[in-house]
């Protein structure tokens, strides 16, 4: 059985009294959640805020992006290893903002999963097709060559130390939600052509479904067969909303 997962992804947001505020509501307000598995991933700079408040919490968190490489002359990235240091559990990578506006290839997102992985960070692959691609009927082939990039690297037993968070480009910040159904078809296909390779990882894998998920829709959405939680943009940003979404994975 697996466990659900909620994340939420602050995207460029935050200021140290209003990350102050949403979590220390948020922690009080997932307190006693037994089923669900809860994590924020912040802006590099409040790494250390965010350690300090949720330390010894039900909440874990993590990062939005990172380097391949371990250091060097990289002026203005960030090595997993100061993503450890600071206690992140996970990093999102391939997110479509920085696929789409950073020109973050297939192949680079799958070099920054085989690092993540090495460093012992938990990885949640972001993919997802975009409106004109769903509408060309191609959405499968687009999730299938993102998924199949870091297959290809790192091996499909490094998805056993992965979280994948399908994320329809369509649906994300636009108030527009893909049916349960809609996000049920994409994600049971992720887990079959992980199957393909390994049935067993296929069966324990976290599949997240992002794209304006909100107190309204996460219950429905969330009761699907292969959906394991969301990945929250705008609405990790409401305490209220945040934990009501998490409350829907308890
Ligand atoms: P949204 O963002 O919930 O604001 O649509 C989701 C995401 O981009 O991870």
């Amino acid at each position: 059985m697996r466990r659900k997962l909620v994340v939420g992804n602050w995207k460029m947001f935050g200021r140290l009294a209003r990350n102050q505020a949403l979590l220390e509501t948020v922690r009080a307000e997932t307190r006693n959640f037994t089923n669900v598995d809860c994590a924020v991933c912040v802006p590099f700079p409040y790494l250390s805020q965010v350690q300090s408040l949720l330390n010894g919490s039900r909440i874990a968190w993590g990062a939005q992006n990172m380097s391949q490489h371990e250091e060097g002359a990289y002026t203005g990235e960030v090595a997993p290893g100061m993503l450890q240091e600071f206690g992140c559990k996970y990093v999102i990578l391939g997110h479509s903002e920085r696929r789409a506006i950073y020109l973050e290839s297939d192949e680079a997102v799958a070099e920054k999963f085989e690092s993540a992985i090495k460093s012992g960070l938990t990885p949640i692959l972001c993919v997802g097709e975009t409106l004109a691609e769903r509408d060309g009927g191609i959405t499968e082939q687009v999730v299938a060559r993102q998924l199949d990039a870091v297959i290809a690297k790192s091996g499909v037993q490094a998805l056993a130390k992965a979280v994948v968070a399908y994320e329809p480009v369509w649906a994300i910040g636009t108030g527009k939600t893909a049916t349960p159904d809609q996000a049920q078809a994409v994600h049971a296909f992720i887990r079959q052509r992980v199957a393909a390779a390994d049935g067993k990882v296929a069966a324990g894998l976290c599949i997240l479904y992002g794209g304006s998920v909100k107190p309204n829709n996460a219950a429905e959405l969330f009761a699907k067969v292969d959906i394991d939680g969301g990945l929250i943009g705008g609405a990790s940003l409401v305490a209220e909303d945040f934990a009501a979404i998490c409350s829907a994975g308890n």
